[in-house]
């Protein structure tokens, strides 16, 4: 079957390598995976000041990981950590109190970063804030990507055989975690 993946970049930057990295793994991906981007760049910074009245660009937020099948984070480490903005997009839409948007959601989990490292430190961040939202992470494969310039165009094609290969994988290996998980789901397991 056909399943929705709504995927966030976590950066904001309008040369993003981690956007460059978003367009490679949508064209990599397998027939069965659609793709639509959640915005975050427009979200206010959240406080449950904003719970009893919640804005329409948190309930867009929120109805737009419901009415997905499956979430794919693609994100820069900043300062070893989970950039600001796409932190600031996980705690609106877990948000208000019992109706965490996150909850059965697969998630995916992949990022590029300039240094040697490739985002382990923030992937590792983000696990314990999904696990915590109760979300279903596939951990293995992982991809850590150095990020090298000369490997992508500006639209996501992949230039490297072996990258392209690798990223390939990880989508099929995805579309295959998004199914289980899903199935698990309906048989009343998770
Ligand atoms: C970075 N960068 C970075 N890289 C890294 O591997 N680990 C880190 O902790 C950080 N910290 C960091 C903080 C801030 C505020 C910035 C702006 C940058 C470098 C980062 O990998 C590089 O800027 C990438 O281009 C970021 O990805 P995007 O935003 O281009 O997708």
């Amino acid at each position: 079957r056909q399943y929705n993946i709504g995927y966030f970049v976590g950066s904001l930057a309008t040369k993003s390598i981690n956007r460059t990295l978003s367009k490679a793994l949508i064209k990599l991906a397998p027939e069965n995976l659609s793709f639509t981007e959640i915005p975050i760049k427009d979200l206010p910074l959240y406080s449950y000041d904003y719970d009893e009245d919640f804005p329409a660009v948190g309930k867009e937020l929120k109805s737009a990981i419901e009415a997905s099948d499956g979430l794919l984070f693609i994100s820069p480490e900043y300062n070893r950590s989970i950039p600001g903005a796409l932190k600031n997009a996980i705690d609106w839409a877990s948000r208000p109190w019992g109706t965490n948007s996150f909850a059965g959601k697969p998630s995916g989990l992949v990022g590029a970063s300039m240094g040697a490292i490739g985002t382990a430190v923030m992937q590792s961040s983000m696990r314990s804030v999904l696990s915590f939202l109760d979300s279903p992470q596939l951990n293995s494969p992982e991809v850590y990507l150095a990020f090298n310039q000369e490997d992508f165009d500006v639209e996501g094609n992949v230039l490297n055989k072996s990258t392209s290969d690798f990223l390939k994988h990880y989508m099929g290996e995805y579309a295959g975690f998004v199914a289980r998980v899903l199935d698990a789901n309906a048989e009343g397991h998770i």
